[in-house]
């Protein structure tokens, strides 16, 4: 742990100039994402309590939004590819459902859903395109991302409403890399990525962090939960509640929904540096920052 001296960009306490508050050097690491316009984004039907067919969307405030998380990861430094969307998959902005990639290898997606079924094949195709040749499409059901989050040395993998167990076993196997199961229980933390994310990976130096909605998993993963990451950052109701847990961190740049007030300050407290987008009009399908942004890990 390095302790800088809180000054400038850092953070000041009000009352007392004797208190020096230890905060960690974040040093960010250059990613590379792919994502997919919501050029067809609607929502019209309903698969998580999220969404309401009958509340009206703005496809064009959509694009406008995701256009703006997109070009916050370019400013980042942070490369960003796009996938073609395609008409009758309103989802299909969702990237991080379609894909798992460690190491350079793929492990494409099955949905649950019928309705978000054919996106799968999209994605499957893309990474054959960009000489991806290493892509294993799953036999159990898998939301890639939406369930699964690269620590740096193990996969954490949500289970309880979307992706099967057995799909965490088929990972395992696949990307050969350990696995830990964690049961989700609340409908509207359907996926893992609406209630933790990463914020720093684990390397030779450091181990990972991460922040998290206790309340969203089952007493026996809180525990595991606990045990392996014990100065996680906890997530409030309200930051969970306006998907303020899908985050995307690239060691030092947190991008977050701009409600997520708590847990930007938070961060900001321990040395990381919120970047808050307006991804309102996706939250109507029940996305947010991360949902749109699959990670490719060469
Ligand atoms: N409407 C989509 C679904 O329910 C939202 C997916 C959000 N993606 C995510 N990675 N959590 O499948």
């Amino acid at each position: 742990m390095t302790t800088v001296p809180l000054s400038g960009a850092g953070y000041q306490p009000a009352h007392s100039a004797s208190i020096v508050i230890p905060v960690e050097e974040r040093v960010p690491t250059r990613r590379r994402y792919l994502m997919c316009p919501p050029r067809y984004f609607t929502v019209e039907y309903s698969i998580n309590p999220w969404m309401d067919p009958d509340q009206p969307v703005d496809t064009d405030l959509a694009m406008a939004q995701w256009t703006a998380l997109r070009d916050a990861y370019t400013e980042l430094g942070h490369t960003v590819e796009v996938i073609e969307p395609q008409p009758g998959l309103p989802d299909m902005v969702f990237a991080a459902n379609s894909g798992t990639v460690v190491d350079g290898r793929v492990l494409g997606a099955r949905f649950r859903a019928p309705q978000r079924a054919a996106e799968a094949d999209h994605f499957r195709r893309w990474f054959l395109d960009h000489d991806y040749h290493d892509v294993v499409m799953p036999t159990a059901i898998n939301e890639a991302e939406g369930d699964f989050a690269w620590t740096g040395g193990l996969l954490l993998a949500g289970t309880g409403f979307r992706t099967d167990p057995q799909a965490h076993a088929e990972a395992q196997e696949v990307l050969g890399v350990p696995v830990v199961s964690l049961r989700l229980v609340d409908p509207r933390y359907y996926h893992l990525d609406t209630a933790l994310f990463v914020l720093t990976e684990s390397g030779p130096e450091q181990t990972a962090r991460v922040a998290y909605y206790p309340e969203a998993f089952s007493p026996g993963s809180q525990r595991v939960l606990r045990r392996l990451f014990p100065d996680a950052v906890i997530a409030t109701a309200d930051d969970a509640g306006c998907l303020g847990l899908n985050g995307v961190s690239d060691g030092r740049n947190v991008v977050l929904p701009t409600e997520a007030k708590q847990l930007a300050d938070e961060l900001a407290l321990q040395g990381y540096h919120p970047v808050l987008v307006d991804i309102s009009e996706l939250r109507k399908a029940g996305g947010g920052p991360k949902c749109c942004t699959l990670e490719i890990r060469d």
